[in-house]
């Protein structure tokens, strides 16, 4: 069972009330399933980027990264079997002129279904389903003719495979080795919804991990536990996460083998990331489609083969729901009801903020000199307006992990008060050892207190 404190209104309302999600063009009405990052949003999003880079790059000497263009050749969607293959079945209805998933369809539901107009209902006249391709059309160039066509890419994954010769040629990578690339990709969703859970718009975090054929199943397990832990370390609580094998009648036209990471959102069990066995699937399209030989060749032993593909594919967007939704809590101090996000601190937008108790007295000046200094090391803020209560609380709702304090004290010894934002405890410090010391606290490990 999903929380009960937690409901995707309350997480809505949270983004919008404190900058981290808007609705996009919110003063034309809005478009349906835009959204616009605002500043926490944004710190939150580049962390948790930041830190699935850090799991690629610096913890690993087998991953290189990449950053390859959104339009491609359009040939790479004929030979990735998207132009033919990547669709979704749809119906309209004649009458309420809704757009409906044929396999998402609540055929019950149907003979009544609401219609466009406000407290009337209407009998729904649907048509046949037919083949929805979600891939975006546009075209190059100023005169729409043929061969302008090119598509908005629906996986950042097929840039990969475009590259993949240049870094055996120039980087000399031997399997087994990765390509990662973090990157915006764009889908038609037929039915878009649920925030920013599904996006037409959306950012991807995916690695393509070339391995020997014999290896890939071992490659495909060690992919799936790492993904795993990846969330774990990250604060995601273990019993709100599961892996879930894909049924054959549900493997994408690329996969042999498919396991997808689901976490237990207000919505129910969903989707967070898929890890993919996709065999040598797109490099033989492509090699085909392109007339390039696309495999590796040992330059020692003559040994030749394609490589099998263990493919984690994340979304950016989606792990920061997760994250927002598993750090959500609300609880009581001093009579008092407060919103606090849980984030890991190594998520939380903001690290630390620094408060003078009262706004004289020489209080302030010293919390900007202190601002000054953490600043340089830690994403840091400055607030001095309100009651010290009050402004403790903004920071518990943007998941800021710790506030320092200065107050009467800290003007005759150099000390300020370390407040942390999950256990309440106050720790009376000197000011010289305050940056060492939330520097060894973000990098301890950490548990979630809604674990316990
Ligand atoms: N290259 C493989 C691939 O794209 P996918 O399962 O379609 O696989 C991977 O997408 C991840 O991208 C999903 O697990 C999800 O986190 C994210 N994702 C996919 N479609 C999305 C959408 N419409 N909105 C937001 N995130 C999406």
């Amino acid at each position: 069972m999903p929380d009960d404190v937690v409901t995707m209104d309350k997480i809505v309302s949270l983004c919008k009330r404190r900058g981290f999600v808007f609705q996009s063009s919110e003063i034309y009405g809005g478009i349906s399933s835009s959204y616009d990052y605002g500043h926490y949003g944004v710190l939150l999003k580049n962390n948790v980027k930041a830190q699935w880079w850090r799991s690629m790059l610096q913890e690993r000497d087998d991953v290189v990264a990449l950053d390859s263009a959104i339009i491609q050749h359009p040939k790479t969607w004929e030979a990735s079997g998207h132009l033919a293959g990547f669709t979704d079945p749809l119906v309209d209805c004649r009458t309420c002129k809704l757009r409906f998933r044929a396999d998402h369809l609540d055929v019950s539901a149907c003979g009544k279904r609401p219609s466009k107009h406000p407290g009337e209902t209407a009998d729904c006249d649907l048509t046949e389903a037919r083949d929805f391709n979600l891939m975006f059309e546009t075209t190059v160039g100023p005169v729409k003719e043929e061969g302008s066509t090119v598509y908005l890419r629906p996986e950042t994954a097929q840039g990969i495979f475009l590259n993949f010769r240049n870094y055996l040629q120039f980087s000399r990578k031997k399997p087994p080795f990765g390509i990662a690339q973090i990157g915006k990709s764009f889908r038609n969703e037929i039915t878009p919804g649920n925030f920013i859970f599904r996006t037409r718009e959306f950012e991807q975090m995916e690695m393509e991990f070339f391995v020997p054929p014999a290896e890939a199943q071992q490659w495909f397990e060690q992919w799936l536990a790492e993904r795993r832990g990846w969330y774990l370390r990250l604060g995601i609580r273990e019993d709100h996460l599961r892996l879930r094998a894909h049924e054959a009648d549900e493997l994408s036209h690329y996969s042999s083998g498919t396991s997808d990471l689901e976490y237990l959102f207000p919505i129910g069990w969903q989707e967070l990331e898929g890890i993919a066995n996709r065999g040598d699937f797109d490099l033989t399209q492509h090699a085909q489609h392109s007339g390039q030989k696309l495999e590796f060749v040992d330059t020692v032993s003559g040994e030749r083969y394609i490589p099998h593909v263990i493919e984690p594919a994340a979304g950016a967007d989606r792990a920061l729901l997760a994250f927002l939704v598993d750090a959500y809590d609300e609880d009581e101090i001093e009579g008092e009801q407060r919103t606090v996000l849980r984030l890991h601190p190594l998520l939380a937008p903001v690290k630390v903020a620094i408060l003078p108790l009262v706004r004289k007295d020489g209080q302030p000046e010293v919390a900007r000199h202190i601002h000054a200094e953490l600043r340089e090391r830690f994403q840091a803020e400055y607030d001095e307006g309100g009651a010290i209560g009050r402004r403790y609380r903004r920071q518990d709702e943007i998941g800021t992990p710790w506030a320092v304090t200065v107050d009467h004290q800290t003007l005759e010894d150099d000390t300020v008060t370390l407040r942390d934002r999950d256990s309440l405890a106050q720790d009376r410090i000197a000011i010289a050892a305050l940056a060492d010391e939330i520097e060894r606290r973000l990098r301890a490990p950490w548990t979630s207190p809604k674990s316990s």
